[in-house]
């Protein structure tokens, strides 16, 4: 759990305690530890120094302006994926240099505005989206530096729902047709083609498909090369998985080791677009139990976070450690519960016959690893104000985004007139 820890039987972030943030900002929220943010970059800046290496940070894992701002401080770069995030990024103090924009289908104002703001690098996906791209940027009177996102076919032995270098998903131009797509592209007048990308998916816990989809970018680098093409940079996409429960993701140093192995000789400049590892581990949701209902066949514990606000385990079966906030007395048996949200449906379920200390009505506790696709995912769903966000910093905290009220919601919508 790192900086978060229970202290004198209280869960603590850093030095501050979990109940008094509730006490300050109500519940359910999210908590953030900048020690744990600084730590997480620093590893992965350390693992990689003596690389020609840079860390662009996935901002859609958690894309808060203090979270960005964090990183930013530390040398940071920035892997956006809208022109909202790229404003994020700008806005959290990222310099356009830093910047790789990424995405399946970026809008043709999109791609405006990030060459615009002289954004470091595009990463393309398509012909289509070749030929708007040079539009754009030949009518802006500049030439594009891009690399174009190709899919390895590549098991990365996740989620599917997060697998993304299998051929039959949508992401990037297929492996075979890469030569003659670059070719088009160099062709083309508002394009530069500079580097190759590849992202095959999230939550990796082993090393040998990043290596696969690493090797297939090398034989391609060759290739291109020996086509013409000036390509001096390699954009190898998101990073490692993180633990949730037990799984062990290999270490950042074996990690480094095996991109040099791979890329050391290339004399090519290397781009890492880590997200969950940075933040995933960084963060928890603090939720206090509305009721706990003991039915005929199940136990329930009703707790005011709900799936629009994690909606992780819902939509991917995902695991998230869950704990009671007071430390429970040790030897404490455990019983099996049912954790769920107020939502009007099934689907909103933290976790299904977890077990757990004993819990009461009132009672904090803390879903872990939360830091990662968490609030970045969240929505309004049954008119949920968004929760706040919480940076801890030693023995300071502060709330880096409020609870909207319910009037505040309702006043950003409109009825027409004619109603
Ligand atoms: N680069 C690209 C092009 C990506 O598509 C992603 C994540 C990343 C970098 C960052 O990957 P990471 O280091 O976080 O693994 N919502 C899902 C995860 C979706 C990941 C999408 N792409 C979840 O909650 O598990």
């Amino acid at each position: 759990m790192g900086a978060f820890a229970y202290r004198y039987g209280v869960l603590h972030a850093e030095s501050v305690s979990v109940n008094e943030v509730a006490r300050a900002v109500g519940t359910p929220f999210y908590l953030y530890s900048t020690a744990a943010l600084e730590a997480h970059y620093s590893a992965y800046a350390g693992a990689f120094a003596g690389q020609d290496a840079g860390v662009c940070y996935a901002l859609k894992a958690n894309s808060n302006l203090a979270v960005i701002r964090t990183f930013a401080k530390l040398g940071a770069g920035g892997d956006v994926v809208s022109v909202g995030e790229m404003k994020r990024a700008l806005a959290g103090g990222i310099p356009p240099e830093r910047i790789v924009f990424s995405g399946v289908g970026k809008t043709r104002e999109e791609l405006r505005a990030a060459l615009e703001a002289g954004i470091h690098q595009i990463n393309v996906e398509s012909i289509p989206e070749l030929e708007a791209l040079s539009a754009v940027a030949s009518s802006l009177g500049v030439v594009a530096p891009i690399a174009i996102r190709v899919n390895p076919d590549v098991d990365a032995k996740t989620h599917a729902k997060i697998a993304t270098g299998k051929k039959e998903n949508k992401f990037g131009i297929d492996y075979d047709q890469a030569r003659d797509i670059y070719k088009f592209a160099a062709s083309l007048p508002g394009i530069k083609p500079v580097s190759i990308a590849v992202h095959i998916g999230s939550q990796l816990t082993d090393l040998a498909p990043f290596r696969a989809a690493y090797e297939r970018v090398a034989a391609l680098l060759h290739q291109l090369r020996a086509d013409g093409h000036d390509i001096q940079r390699l954009d190898l996409g998101g990073g490692l998985g993180i633990t949730y429960k037990n799984e062990a993701p290999p270490d950042l140093a074996d990690y480094a080791a095996m991109v040099r192995s791979i890329t050391g000789n290339l004399g090519c400049r290397v781009t890492l677009e880590p997200g969950r590892s940075l933040v995933g581990n960084a963060g928890i949701l603090v939720s206090r139990v509305i009721y706990v209902k003991q039915g005929l066949h199940r136990r329930f514990a009703i707790v005011d976070a709900a799936m629009n606000d994690l909606i992780r385990p819902s939509l991917y079966e995902a695991y998230h450690g869950i704990i009671p906030v007071v430390e429970p007395e040790s030897g404490s048996a455990l019983e099996p519960y049912d954790v769920v949200g107020p939502v009007c449906e099934s689907g909103d379920t933290f976790a299904v016959q977890r077990p757990l200390p004993p819990l009461a009505d009132d009672d904090l506790v803390a879903f872990l690893s939360a830091g990662a696709y968490g609030a970045a995912m969240s929505s309004t769903y049954n008119t949920r104000p968004l929760i706040p966000e919480v940076l801890v910093n030693g023995d300071r905290f502060a709330v880096i985004r409020p609870r909207p009220t319910v009037e505040e919601m309702l006043a950003a919508e409109r009825v027409p007139d004619w109603l």
